[in-house]
């Protein structure tokens, strides 16, 4: 008897091993080709797959009988599916479309991609492919010596995530380092890069992720989710261009950004009472130096009550801000998710009538405790919860503020562990914590976009998040959280900031200067100078820790800083019209090498993963470190024009250059033009900007399109907008320059400058066939000046 007992113990531990083990899919044993979707049946998993567009492909699978029915957080449209040519051979299935074989080997299930050509771009590990265990699901893929990963969103370390494991789960730590990880945002989509092939492969599934890239095996990669389905989209480049455009037709573009969130913005936690704030923004004022916004932190707030105002500290926000405004000042208020749980504060009221905040399964509000102490968390999945937020959204709105700066999104709560068990509506769909935390903020953000377009339909506004998950962009712009005022973490700015911009997230910056710590005035610097390249641009600093406004480092820093701001705001015109491309193209502003140049080696060189692209037209080597001033730059085949130096360079090779601290060293490609605008204390000061088109074509000819609109409504939707065109023939030959005026339904400053660098002096010049005397010739800099009037549907520069 007691030997049976013992026997049946074994086999129930077994089978209990057995069951948390990994089941991989096993063999084929039925398919079909339904309504555009191949569905498979494989011994431990169903599978489906389907086609979106020729280079994106949807591979579903599932341990369970039936998929389920959910929505994507992160691709909000449909798609029409394409037809998938199919070809059943007897160990395999192939699919095919104009630019992917997909071959599906029958026993066991596996599947690999081949260009057209024949090339293999990425296959499933021969043995494992995608695995069960239990909720777990994981894919295992063949990892090949020179592949390279980049992507994933906001992660610490390398541009080139090869050999390290990264987990999805937003996560407030402040100061994180090198090798922290996570951090706030979670984007599930990675790009591969095999023989200089690109592919991308977007996971969508909220819950907590895990991506190795070949840490610990040199033989796979594998991503994964606790739970959820293996739900991915493969994406074929093959170039990393194309990659990160398909990914964000998945997920979404940014909107048109109103022009001032490209200003300068300072913050500070926190800048109080009304009078501080107004005393820095006429210091900006008084000393010259250009600022769009200034950022109320937490002391705004009565007792942190979200969307309240100190009576003492803000007695009149309207009138403070309308003061503000006045000054070409806007403003952003923090807000934080958790309302505190105050039976008296009304917000807390009419949220508790409106049955809007996250409950525990047995119907009792759950509290976490954040800056106001105990608090309801809103529950962002639901509409009504939106809706509420959205109120109050507008209530804030008519007190003067122009946008929102979401923080402690992810959702952070003092002792870090938001109770898994808590219930949210999941857009009917009912689900707890762990499937809704990475898209809490995500959510969030779509409460505020929701509410400016309910209430103020043709006006735009700005939200800038912590936290994030795919398709943010549509919502919000990020920053990288909270940094520390050291080199390290100047290299991070770079980094992360790049990452973003590899996964769909172009409106990104960090905090400059650092939030923690005291940097150098140095360190500051380059910071500041490393801010005039990113697409959001704001110094910030924590409570007790040093202050980060231009002055605060003495005279001559602030001089210098004076000027690198300025040269922001010439920039602002090139910026806003990347801006606008990247809400057609879905193209990051902020283009690492690898994304421009990927098929130079150069491109992958630890060395130069510093530099990127600022736009289509501008090469940027930001200064990683505070103490030198000179600093090795790779410039890549072609001809470069030095803003800096004046000077041509020809590219494909390093070179040591002098970087004097006043300098940021950025390079004008062959075959550009690059518009700058004129200096101004805040987007707008100028009413009628007059712009210079700085042109280098030494061998590539030159073809840009700039856009013009009020850069505050949404008229431009309705085609209130102007657009030229400038072409311009390669500066060595005879030489003609065409300014096109494509569209002219936005009023704008005809009287432009075309400014030739690298050039000689023109014998004449003739314009629409006038002989012109307005130029001038700068012979030390060969820089030829002409100051042209637009008119007409076209306008011809000749020169003689
Ligand atoms: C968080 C934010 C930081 C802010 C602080 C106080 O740490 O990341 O930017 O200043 O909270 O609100």
């Amino acid at each position: 008897m007691k030997k049976i007992f013992i026997l049946l113990l074994f086999m129930m531990n077994i089978s209990v091993l057995s069951s948390d083990d990994f089941k991989f899919i096993g063999k084929l044993i039925d398919f079909k080709l339904n309504d555009k979707v191949l569905t498979i049946k494989a011994e431990n998993s169903n599978i489906e797959i389907s086609i979106l567009f020729d280079n994106i492909i949807r591979l579903r699978y599932t341990n369970k009988e039936k998929f389920e029915t959910k929505r994507s957080y992160a691709i909000e449209q449909s798609f029409e599916l394409l037809t998938p040519e199919l070809k059943n051979l007897p160990d395999e299935l192939i699919l095919s479309t104009k630019e992917l074989e997909i071959k599906i080997k029958k026993n066991p299930v596996r599947i690999s991609f081949f260009s057209k050509d024949g090339k293999l771009i990425n296959a499933d590990d021969e043995s494992f492919g995608v695995a069960f265990d239990n909720d777990e699901v994981r894919s295992f893929k063949k990892l090949f010596d020179d592949e390279k990963f980049y992507g994933l969103g906001e992660k610490t370390g390398e541009l080139n995530r090869r050999g390290k494991q990264f987990v999805l789960w937003n996560t407030d730590h402040p100061a994180f380092d090198w090798n922290w990880d996570p951090v706030y945002v979670s984007i599930p989509f990675f790009i591969g890069i095999k023989e200089k092939l690109a592919y991308g492969i977007f996971f969508d599934n909220t819950y907590k992720s895990t991506f190795n890239f070949g840490a610990s095996s040199n033989r796979f990669f594998w991503f994964g989710a606790e739970k959820g389905e293996m739900d991915y989209y493969f994406i074929y480049g093959p170039d990393v261009k194309k990659v990160v455009l398909s990914y964000s037709e998945l997920t979404g573009k940014i909107e048109l950004p109103p022009k001032w969130a490209l200003g300068f913005q300072q913050s500070k936690w926190s800048y109080y009472p009304d009078s501080e704030v107004i005393d820095i923004a006429k210091k900006f004022r008084r000393k010259n130096i250009p600022l769009d916004v200034i950022y109320l932190d937490i002391h705004y707030m009565n007792e942190y009550r979200v969307f309240s105002w100190d009576k003492n500290r803000f007695p009149e926000p309207k009138k403070t801000l309308a003061e503000l405004k006045d000054l070409g000042i806007k403003i952003i208020p923090i807000i934080d998710p958790g309302v505190k749980a105050d039976k008296n504060y009304e917000v807390t009221i009419k949220g508790i009538e409106k049955d809007v905040f996250a409950k525990y399964p047995d119907g009792s509000l759950y509290q976490g405790e954040v800056w106001p102490s105990w608090s309801y968390f809103p529950d962002f999945t639901k509409k009504e919860g939106r809706e509420f937020w959205g109120e109050n959204i507008k209530n804030m709105i008519d007190v003067g503020c122009a946008g929102f700066w979401n923080d402690m999104n992810e959702p952070a709560v003092w002792g870090q562990n938001f109770p898994d068990i808590v219930q949210f509506d999941d857009y009917g769909f009912k689900s707890n914590h762990k499937k809704i935390h990475n898209v809490y903020a995500l959510e969030m953000a779509k409460a505020n976009f929701e509410a400016f377009n309910k209430y103020f339909p043709n006006k735009r506004f700005f939200t800038l998040s912590r936290a994030g998950f795919s398709g943010i962009q549509k919502y919000a712009a990020n920053w990288t959280g909270d940094n520390v005022a050291n080199e390290e973490h100047l290299r991070l700015a770079n980094l992360m900031c790049q990452g973003m911009s590899l996964s769909g997230q172009p409106f990104i910056g960090s905090d400059v200067g650092g939030f923690i710590g005291v940097p150098s005035s140095r360190l500051y610097i380059r910071w500041m100078q490393l801010g005039v390249f990113t697409p959001f641009f704001r110094a910030h600093s924590a409570v007790n820790q040093s202050d980060k406004e231009p002055w605060s480092f003495g005279d001559e820093t602030e001089h210098i800083v004076r000027h690198i701001i300025e040269l922001r705001y010439q920039l602002i015109p090139y910026l806003y019209n990347e801006f606008y491309n990247t809400t057609i193209t879905g193209l990051p502003i902020i283009r690492p090498m690898i994304m421009e140049n990927q098929n130079d080696d150069n491109s992958y060189n630890w060395d130069n993963q510093y530099q990127f692209f600022f736009g289509e037209n501008i090469l940027v080597s930001p200064v990683m470190s505070e103490n030198e001033n000179t600093k090795r730059i790779y410039l890549p085949e072609g001809k470069w024009y030095d803003f800096n130096k004046k000077a041509v360079i020809d590219g494909g090779k390093s070179f040591l250059a002098d970087v004097p601290l006043y300098q940021i060293p950025f390079f004008i490609k062959d075959g550009s033009a690059v518009p700058f605008g004129e200096k101004q204390l805040f987007v707008g000061e100028k009413k009628e900007e007059k712009l210079t088109f700085y042109i280098f074509s030494e061998d590539k000819e030159v073809n840009y399109k700039f856009y013009f609109d009020d850069g505050e409504t949404k008229d431009y939707r309705k085609g209130s907008f102007s657009q030229i065109q400038i072409l311009s023939e390669n500066m060595k030959k005879g030489k003609k320059v065409l300014i096109k005026i494509l569209k002219n339904d936005f009023a704008f400053n005809h009287k432009i400058s075309v400014v030739f660098v690298n050039t000689n002096k023109p014998e004449e010049i003739l314009i629409n066939n006038k002989k012109c005397d307005n130029y001038s010739f700068n012979s030390e800099l060969k820089e030829l000046k002409i100051d042209v009037e637009l008119s007409g549907k076209e306008n011809e520069i000749l020169f003689k």
